[in-house]
C-alpha cells in the first residue's frame, strides 16, 4: 500500500514514521524543498516512552499521485491550498472545524476519509519528535469512500484505530475539547496538566468547552459523554504536554485559533447564539499572532 503523509509536523512525523517501519511504502510531504531535501537525507527519530526509532523514508514536495491514500495533518489554515492527488481517498486528521468541507470542495466528498486522533506528539527538533501519549484514531467516510484500507494500514502501523459512521460528530468532540485547552494553554504558557491546577483556567476551560457543545447542539450534534469531564481527562492523559497551539505560540508561527475557536463562533452566529468566553480567547490568541508578527 501506498500512503502519503501531508505535513510535517510533529504528528504527521510519526503517522510517517510508524507507517514506513510497518512496512508501508511511505511518503512524507513537506511544502518547504530545504527541509524536504534534509528529512528525506537524515529520516525521522521518534521517541517514544519505551522506544526511540527512526525511519528513512522519501520526502517531496508536492503530493505524489498514484497513491492508495493521503493522510493530511497540515495545520488547518493549510487546507484550502493543498494541491492533492487524484484518485485517491484523502483522509484528514487535522484540528479543528472547516477542513473537510474545504477538502470535499477539492476533491469531491467521495474520495473524503474523516476523523481525528489523540495521538499527543511534540516536535524537538527538525524530524525528531517525541510521542507523548498514545490515542484512539476514529475515522470514517465522510459520504461514500471505503475506510477498510486506511483502518488495516493504521492498524498495522500499531495505531488504536476505531471506523465510525458519525465522522462528524468525532471532529466537534475533539474541536470542543481543543477549544477548552488549546487558546488557555497558549495564553497561559502552561502544559496542558497545569489547567486542572489553576483553579480559575480550569473553570475557563469548562466553560469554552459548554459553549462549544452549545453551538455543536445546534447542528444537530448530541453527545453520549460529558465533554468536560472528556478535556479534563485530555488534560490529565497529557499532563506534560505543550499543546499544539502553544507549541506553535512558542516558534512565533501562525495558531489555528481560526479553525478552533474563530469556527466555533462563526457556526454560533448562524444560530445566533452567544459565544463571549471563547470571542475573547480568540481575540487573545490573535493578540498574540499579531505581536509575534510584528517581533
Ligand atoms: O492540539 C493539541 O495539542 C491536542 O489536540 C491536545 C488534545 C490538546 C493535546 O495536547
Amino acid at each position: 500500500m501506498r500512503v502519503a503523509i501531508v505535513g510535517p509536523g510533529a504528528l504527521g512525523c510519526l503517522f510517517a514514521a510508524r507507517l514506513a517501519r510497518s512496512g508501508t511504502q511511505t511518503t512524507l510531504v513537506d511544502y518547504r524543498a530545504d527541509r524536504a531535501a534534509r528529512l528525506s537525507e537524515v529520516g525521522i527519530t521518534v521517541e517514544g516512552a519505551d522506544e526511540t526509532y527512526s525511519a528513512t523514508l522519501p520526502v517531496v514536495t508536492t503530493p505524489p499521485q498514484r497513491q492508495d491514500l493521503a493522510i493530511i495533518l497540515t495545520k488547518a489554515y493549510a487546507t484550502a491550498e493543498l494541491r492533492l492527488p487524484s484518485n485517491t481517498p484523502i483522509l484528514t486528521l487535522q484540528n479543528g472545524l472547516g477542513n473537510v468541507e474545504t477538502l470535499c470542495a477539492l476533491v469531491g466528498s467521495a474520495a473524503v476519509l474523516a476523523g481525528t486522533t489523540a495521538e499527543a506528539a511534540t516536535r524537538l527538533g527538525e524530524g525528531h519528535v517525541r510521542h507523548v501519549a498514545g490515542g484512539h484514531t476514529i475515522l470514517g467516510a465522510w459520504t461514500s469512500c471505503n475506510p477498510q484500507p486506511a483502518l488495516d494500514a493504521l492498524t498495522a502501523a500499531g495505531f488504536e484505530v476505531e471506523l465510525t459512521d458519525a465522522p462528524g460528530q468525532a471532529i466537534w468532540q475533539k474541536a470542543a475539547v481543543n477549544a477548552g485547552i488549546n487558546p488557555i494553554t497558549a495564553l497561559l504558557n502552561v502544559p496542558n496538566g497545569e489547567l486542572l491546577r489553576i483553579a480559575e483556567a480550569r473553570q475557563l476551560m469548562r466553560d469554552l468547552v459548554v459553549e462549544a457543545v452549545k453551538v455543536a447542539t445546534t447542528e444537530g450534534y448530541r453527545f453520549d459523554r460529558s465533554l468536560v469531564e472528556q478535556a479534563e481527562e485530555v488534560c490529565t492523559t497529557t499532563a506534560d504536554n505543550i499543546s499544539s497551539m502553544l507549541q506553535d505560540v512558542r516558534a512565533g508561527k501562525r495558531t489555528e485559533i481560526d479553525a478552533i475557536s474563530g469556527m466555533i463562533i462563526q457556526r454560533a452566529q448562524v444560530s445566533a447564539l452567544h459565544t463571549p468566553r471563547t470571542r475573547v480567547v480568540w481575540q487573545l490568541v490573535k493578540g498574540l499572532e499579531r505581536r509575534a508578527k510584528q517581533e
